[in-house]
């Protein structure tokens, strides 16, 4: 299998957990590039649940090396945490690698986090309230900490406290928040420094050295396109660069390494948190949808907003990303529907929109208008069980097919559960 980046074609919560673990075998190592805790991937196999949100989803399989890359942030409580989780269910964290430049989520990113998000009050965003967006900050602002500044306590006394001269002031003076001590920091910190400091790497190097030596990555991409701080619903969006090219960015492997673009769909579409949603519904389909697709946050467990296939997304997320092909999931909810839509355009302000509008008062919900095609359903026909495209029901099959052509690019994975054995794989190769 050739390098491959996997990444979320919507808002997230497409399946990235699943399609990761599902393919992972067949690569030598699996590598997040960026964001951070504020994912939640889920990992079903048998009676094994795993729901993930900082190590990469190939951790299951013995002979895969799990990377965290440099783009990623990394909050080491949460990190040692979940390494200690994955041991006591004999899962071994030994193989995981950490980058030496990934930065690091302080208390008080999660504290500006949570206060920020007051501040603006019902225009805020809808974070995870992890700290991921004040980690990004300091990251562009050049006064952020780093997994290798932790390692050598010198260092990051001297940075922490440099660190703390500014936010401080912050904390208390704007959000009137308790303040921190060099001294209280350290002392959370610096133990975990030692359980990270074994799986400590120069991660770039390592990946360019397997490449080399003809060995395969996986590059699982974490939230999704429409959540990229560049191509995404801009303010409503996560603060790193998700799409395809953050896999290069955020590991220190170039372009001409990655072979395969996959982009991951539900084959209807969700969001949690803030911003425009044009195929969004509020009726009972929607509601439907959610209970059906049990549609509830992984990381922090608020219901997720629910809608039709959105094409006009899709085609979007080909293009930013490059797709090579795509993985359809959840189909199997589908079937609760008599008939199932499908959004080909926008219309707003008079004007229709085949293509992803780049003006974000086109997308507000008193402005826009999904067009839709309603096509015939597969109602009550537990396609859970099928494994073959042939086996879906003819409808669920048009339904692929049609999607396929308003998308313009091949579904070669199409998911009908959770479990790892509940997929069909179409035209792989
Ligand atoms: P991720 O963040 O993209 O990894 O996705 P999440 O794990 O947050 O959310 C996807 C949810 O859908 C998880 O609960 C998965 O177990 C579940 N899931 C994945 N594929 C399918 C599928 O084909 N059918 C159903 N019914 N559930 C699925
Ligand atoms: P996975 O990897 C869905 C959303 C938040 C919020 C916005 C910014 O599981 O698909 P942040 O905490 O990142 O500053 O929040 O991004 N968000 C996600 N939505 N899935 C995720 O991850 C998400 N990670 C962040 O809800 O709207
Ligand atoms: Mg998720």
């Amino acid at each position: 299998m050739p390098s491959t980046v996997l990444v979320g074609a919507q808002w997230g919560d497409e399946g990235k957990g699943k399609i990761t673990d599902l393919i992972s075998r067949d690569f030598d190592y699996v590598v997040r590039y960026q964001g951070g805790n504020n994912a939640g991937h889920t990992v079903i196999h048998g009676d094994k649940k795993l729901a993930l949100h900082l190590i990469p989803s190939g951790v299951m399989y013995e002979s895969i090396t799990p990377v965290i890359g440099n783009g990623v942030v990394v909050d080491p409580h949460v990190l040692t945490d979940e390494m200690a989780k994955l041991e006591a269910q004999g899962i071994s964290c030994e193989r995981l690698v950490i980058s030496c430049d990934a930065h690091v989520i302080m208390p008080y990113h999660i504290d500006l986090d949570g206060a920020e998000e007051k501040r603006l009050g019902k225009n805020e965003i809808g974070t995870t309230r992890r700290g991921i967006g004040p980690c990004y900050q300091d990251k562009a602002a050049r006064t952020g900490i780093r997994i290798q500044d932790l390692l050598d306590e010198h260092i990051f006394r001297q940075k922490l406290e440099t660190a703390l001269a500014f936010k401080n002031p912050v904390l208390e003076k704007i959000y009137g928040l308790p303040i921190y001590t060099v001294d209280q920091i350290c002392e959370e910190y610096l133990p975990y420094a030692e359980i990270i400091r074994p799986h400590m790497a120069e991660t770039a190097q390592l990946l360019n050295n397997a490449l080399a030596q003809g060995r395969n990555i996986l590059f699982e991409g974490a939230q999704a396109t429409l959540l990229d701080i560049d191509h995404g619903t801009y303010p409503f969006v996560t603060s790193s660069s998700c799409c395809a090219g953050g896999a290069c960015i955020g590991t220190g492997v170039g372009p001409k390494a990655i072979d395969r673009i996959i982009g991951i769909s539900k084959a209807y579409i969700t969001r949690v948190g803030s911003g425009p949603f044009p195929t969004e519904l509020h009726d009972k389909d929607g509601e439907t949808l959610c209970q059906a697709g049990g549609e509830f946050g992984v990381t922090t467990g608020r219901r997720r907003r629910t809608g039709w296939f959105d094409a006009v997304i899709a085609r979007y997320a080909a293009d930013c990303n490059s797709l090579t092909d795509m993985a359809l999931t959840k189909l199997d909810v589908l079937s609760e529907f008599d008939t199932v839509k499908v959004c080909v355009a926008y219309e707003s302000g008079g004007r229709r929109y085949d293509y992803f509008p780049m003006q974000q008062t086109v997308l507000y919900p008193d402005h826009v208008r999904p067009v839709f095609e309603e096509l015939p359903g597969w109602k009550g026909q537990d396609i859970t069980g099928c494994r073959s495209f042939e086996e879906l029901p003819q409808n669920a099959q048009n339904y692929v097919e049609y999607l396929e052509e308003k998308v313009g690019v091949h579904m070669s994975i199409i998911a009908v559960g959770p479990d790892r054995d509940q997929t069909i794989f179409r035209g792989w190769k």
